[in-house]
């Protein structure tokens, strides 16, 4: 069940065509990760706006030095981008992505939601995730990978969802393949860092916030209780805190990083 790169041309043929994206196009049955194998490719002279395909990875990457189980059946890909950005707002690129690629897949009827700060959801249960990576030099990103993973026919745990069985319950099915799907999340990544980059951080993040699933989750931080209200555009999450003196209840905010706190995935399990 390799990558059909015929399919992947109808589907192109059928949908929108990409205005830079994808220069070059590396397929692959099997790598250790495709984030990997792009930067072993960027490093040996590969063009910066690459894109890698696996059809299953051994050694995936998940945020915050977690394994990506990868086995065959689920899209695995990497994005080269050189965006104009700052060290300091790489994270951007993250939000960029996630808000490009669910508002591609809402485009297809398949209702996707942001649980923050990079998780792609449908139905309270994950469909995908993302990781960027960037190389920075003088405090500027002079290249970006963004690498996707996504459910379509594999097999996922009990917090997870696969697309292809998703869809087989629904009365229309906008995305026939796993080339159909590679097309649409290119796509969204492309929009997403267009958004970014053409209409700014704000208008990206209002459009981010639309699609998050977590605004008004109740949130424990050093044993008070919070409220999400927001995202910042560095990507941390903005909580207003409930705190209690003997005269008044006061709201102090506070700004959590990516990484430090796990949100659950309905709303009435927030965890700590
Ligand atoms: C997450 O932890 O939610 C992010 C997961 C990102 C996984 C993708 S699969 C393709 C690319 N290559 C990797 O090694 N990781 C990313």
């Amino acid at each position: 069940m390799g990558f059909d790169l015929q399919l992947w041309e109808t589907a192109l043929e059928s949908g929108n065509r990409y205005t830079y994206l994808p220069k070059y196009l590396h397929i692959f049955e099997s790598v250790p990760s495709t984030n990997q194998t792009l930067w072993d490719l960027l490093k040996q002279g590969a063009d910066k706006n690459s894109i890698v395909i696996a059809t299953q990875q051994t050694a995936g990457r998940g945020q915050w030095g977690r394994q990506w189980i990868s086995p065959t059946g689920g899209l695995y890909l990497s994005v080269g981008i050189v965006p104009k950005l700052e060290a300091t707002d790489s994270y951007q690129l993250t939000l960029a992505s996630a808000w490009g690629i669910a508002a591609q897949l809402r485009q297809c009827g398949v209702s996707v939601g942001i649980k923050w700060p990079n998780d792609l959801v449908l139905y309270g249960r994950k469909l995908g995730g993302i990781l960027t990576e960037t190389k920075v030099h003088n405090g500027q990103i002079i290249q970006a990978v963004i690498g996707v993973g996504i459910n379509w026919a594999n097999p996922v745990p009990d917090t997870g969802i696969n697309l292809e069985t998703w869809q087989a319950s629904q009365p229309t099915k906008a995305i026939s393949c796993l080339e159909m799907l590679t097309n649409t999340v290119v796509l969204g990544i492309e929009s997403g860092i267009d958004c970014l980059c053409q209409e700014g951080v704000s208008v990206l993040l209002s459009r981010y916030l639309d699609l998050l699933i977590n605004i008004g989750d109740q949130v424990y931080i050093n044993n008070l209780l919070g409220t999400v209200v927001g995202v910042t555009s560095q990507g941390n999450l903005h909580v207003s805190l409930e705190t209690y003196d003997s005269t008044e209840i006061k709201t102090p905010e506070i700004y959590v990083e990516p990484g430090t706190i796990s949100l659950g995935y309905s709303k009435s399990s927030v965890l700590l």
